[in-house]
């Protein structure tokens, strides 16, 4: 049943473009603009798209992208699927599935996240090194499709090192001040309170978001390469004087729009 519909979604999606991408792009809360940068063949929007549902969150588009940017030849999700939207697992991770069947073999996912690491500010990045999956669900829960990947896949290095060197070096080259650390996956939709953000840096957390980990786990039991990339937009609850909200969110994003882009096409110039 699974294994029908992703066909007959990526059947849809080659007859809207001859594009093959070997890359994949999941483009989090007010980070969606980057499609701009890229020559664009097909903007499909998720609504079109055969078992694909839309999203309803603000500041997310929902559209599918092929095209090219320098010599690579990319799908961009330019908007994401949530589980607090009430969304199944199976629905969240679905656009990632469709994405390896398209034939991607690296993933670059990003997010808007609260940030709770020592010095860390508003409109900073962090790299992520590692996650902690504290949804309380796993993408892979229910009957395994060998076809997809292994009944229980290693996640020992669910983040690829040679794309976190290529992530650092690009920081680098841009001088722009850059953290390196472990997301916290979270449900949502509330952000957390202080006392949760406490224990998330007691467990070695440096940021969190309602994103991310399903696609992330999908992504290697799909075997894809995977780097993952947290736009702090706020200092998490009890870090910051602010009381939190979805504008100071997506406005960050805004404020840190044109590094985020200059950033990715360093990242992909990196990559073979
Ligand atoms: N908590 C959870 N998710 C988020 C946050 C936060 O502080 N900021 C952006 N996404």
């Amino acid at each position: 049943m699974l294994l029908d519909n992703l066909t007959e979604t990526v059947s849809f999606i080659r007859s809207q473009s001859q594009v093959k991408p070997k890359i994949g792009i999941i483009l989090g809360s007010g980070l969606g603009s980057f499609v701009q940068h890229v020559q664009v063949d097909a903007q499909i929007p998720f609504h079109k798209i055969p078992h694909f549902v839309s999203t309803s969150v603000e500041g997310h588009q929902g559209n599918l992208i092929l095209g090219t940017l320098g010599k690579h030849s990319i799908v961009i999700l330019q908007g994401r699927l949530h589980y607090y939207e009430g969304h199944s697992m199976d629905t969240v991770v679905y656009p990632t599935r469709t994405m390896a069947m398209l034939g991607i073999e690296t993933l670059i996912l990003t997010n808007s996240a609260g940030g709770f690491g020592e010095t860390m500010q508003a409109g900073d990045f962090m790299i992520i090194e590692d996650h902690i999956n504290l949804m309380g669900i796993n993408p892979l829960m229910g009957p395994n499709l060998k076809q997809l990947g292994p009944r229980f896949p290693d996640m020992t290095e669910a983040y690829d090192k040679k794309l976190i060197e290529f992530m650092e070096s690009s920081f680098n080259e841009m001088n722009l001040r850059y953290h390196k650390g472990i997301y916290c996956g979270v449900t949502g939709p509330t952000y957390e309170t202080p006392a949760e953000v406490r224990y998330l840096k007691t467990i070695g957390g440096k940021a969190v978001g309602m994103s991310t980990v399903p696609e992330s786990i999908a992504a290697n039991h799909l075997g894809l390469r995977v780097a993952a990339l947290s736009c702090i937009t706020n200092l998490a609850a009890g870090f910051s004087r602010n009381k939190l909200s979805h504008q100071e969110v997506t406005d960050t994003a805004k404020k840190v729009e044109t590094q985020f882009i200059d950033f990715l096409k360093s990242l992909l110039s990196k990559i073979d």
